[in-house]
């Protein structure tokens, strides 16, 4: 779908998430040819800068972000030549008539309003919106941390829902628009052969790792204020979750779609004082070693002696509806584990009855690997006859779609599909207010229920896959967390 001319507005542009996502997506997306000649982009933050000077800094975000190799064209000066800058501060007027003079004067372009800016500021930010007239037929973008406990999330949403309407606010999780995500329903939905599978009757369980081999390091600050389960849980985990539990929507219209993964979330089983300690396993690193190398523990990094900030969630989720009743979803997703990987394992009931007898090895589950990152792809493991003379013996073995080796092409970044479907007014891969207000709702009594333990995080070894207790937690069930499906 074509792109209409665009007047994008980024508040925060000379912050962290402008310099290493934004301006590198819509270079990516200039570079492909897909942003209209006519396309401007107005960097918004409070120091003083000229347009010279704001793009310098994003030549810099550029070089930092991109490869060499696609800085060399005459394509970068095109797109900085697109950027321009405005001094102005979320809470006082000086700089908005000058932002709503250049917004007006391109009255065919579509307004979007990114706000890259600290969550307190979405409130002020969307108040002088209104006030200078900007918000009328504008779009406005933000991004997790929405609030911090359901109540918080609500106050939030009303103070941008007081300005703009649902269908002008897209609230971005960056995980629906990695390709493999979005690859899961053409998985589901564009194959005959899983839908029919696609329940309790076949399925024996599902696993869905988001592992991350970094530490916080710099963004200790605030991520100490998040911990992991608001971090990741709350959004990422539980929208993957949501995709592969979710009923086929009769469209993939914005609704249509968003609908229902808020019943999803609406059949979370709660999580509370009660069930807590059965399900949830929280941890927090200690120094070790990652890549070869030591690392220092969460403490260290934050500076502080004390923090009960759990940087590793493990939980036994349940969706509590006709297709998945009795099927647990494992969820984990920690800081500092042995190693990057994010991927989604469907485990299948085993087969009935063994025609085989004894000696041949054990007939293991038939899985279903979405891999989201690195090496993003599908494998589906299957048993075979090992190949080879002699009586039947079997085997597991997966096979194997790698998308890099399968279609040569890059992988774009998650935010240059979504900022275009911005502009496209295509909401599909965004949160609806409801369905961040739900997730909330299943996510507030196990923060409570882990307060009032008092328990502190179990501690795990930076290098390691979290917590002994997370491999318990599994365990007990008589499953083990699987690493690439086997
Ligand atoms: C962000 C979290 O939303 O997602 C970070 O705040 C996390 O803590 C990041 O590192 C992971 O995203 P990705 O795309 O690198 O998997």
């Amino acid at each position: 779908i074509p792109v209409a001319p665009f007047v994008l507005t980024v508040f925060g542009a000379t912050g962290d998430l402008a310099r290493r996502k934004l301006l590198p997506a819509l270079f990516h997306r200039d570079l492909d040819g897909q942003i209209p000649d006519e396309a401007v982009i107005i960097g918004v933050s409070r120091r003083p800068l000229s347009d010279e000077e704001f793009r310098n800094f994003a030549r810099q975000a550029l070089v930092d972000h991109v490869p060499e190799a696609e800085l060399e064209g005459p394509e970068l000066d095109r797109f900085l030549g697109r950027l321009s800058y405005i001094a102005a501060n979320a809470d006082a007027d000086p700089g908005w008539p000058e932002l709503a003079h250049r917004v007006s004067s391109l009255p065919s372009h579509v307004p979007v309003y990114y706000l890259a800016t600290a969550p307190h500021l979405f409130g002020p930010i969307c108040e002088r919106l209104g006030k200078f007239g900007l918000a009328e037929n504008g779009r406005v973008v933000i991004e997790k941390p929405i609030g911090k406990d359901l109540a918080s999330a609500l106050a939030l949403n009303e103070q941008v829902g007081k300005i703009f309407t649902e269908d002008q606010v897209y609230r971005i999780d960056h995980y629906l628009g990695k390709e493999t995500v979005q690859n899961l329903m053409a998985l589901r939905f564009a194959n005959a052969l899983f839908e029919p599978l696609w329940n309790n009757a076949h399925i024996d369980h599902v696993q869905i790792t988001v592992a991350e081999a970094l530490g916080v390091e710099e963004r200790a600050g605030y991520y100490d204020t998040a911990g992991a389960m608001r971090d990741m849980v709350q959004n990422h985990m539980l929208q993957l979750l949501c995709l592969v539990a979710m009923e086929p929507p009769a469209s993939l219209e914005a609704d249509a779609v968003r609908d229902e993964k808020l019943k999803v979330l609406r059949a979370l089983k709660p999580i509370d004082d009660h069930n807590m300690a059965a399900v949830t396993v929280r941890g927090q690193y200690r120094a070790g070693a990652s890549a070869g190398g030591a690392v220092p523990g969460y403490l260290d990094e934050l500076g502080s002696s004390h923090s009960e900030t759990e940087t590793f969630v493990a939980v036994k989720a349940e969706v509590e509806n006709w297709r998945w009743a009795g099927v647990p979803f494992y969820l984990r997703t920690g800081k500092r584990l042995a190693s990057r990987v994010s991927e989604i394992v469907v485990g299948f009931r085993p087969v009935p009855h063994s025609v085989f007898g004894e000696g041949v090895g054990a007939i293991e589950q038939n899985r279903l690997v979405i891999r989201l990152q690195p090496d993003e792809g599908v494998k589906l493991w299957l048993m075979i006859k090992d190949p080879g003379p002699g009586g039947i013996r079997l085997t597991h073995v997966p096979l194997d779609m790698s998308f890099a080796k399968a279609f040569k092409v890059r992988n774009p970044d998650a935010y240059e599909r979504l900022l275009l479907d911005v502009v496209r007014g295509n909401q599909t891969l965004f949160m609806r207010r409801d369905e961040v207000e739900a997730a909330w709702r299943w996510v507030d009594p196990i923060l409570n229920a882990w307060r009032h333990t008092k328990e502190a995080p179990r501690p795990y070894t930076a290098g390691t896959w979290g917590p002994s207790a997370a491999i318990a937690l599994i365990e007990r069930d008589g499953r083990t967390w699987l690493e690439d499906g086997a």
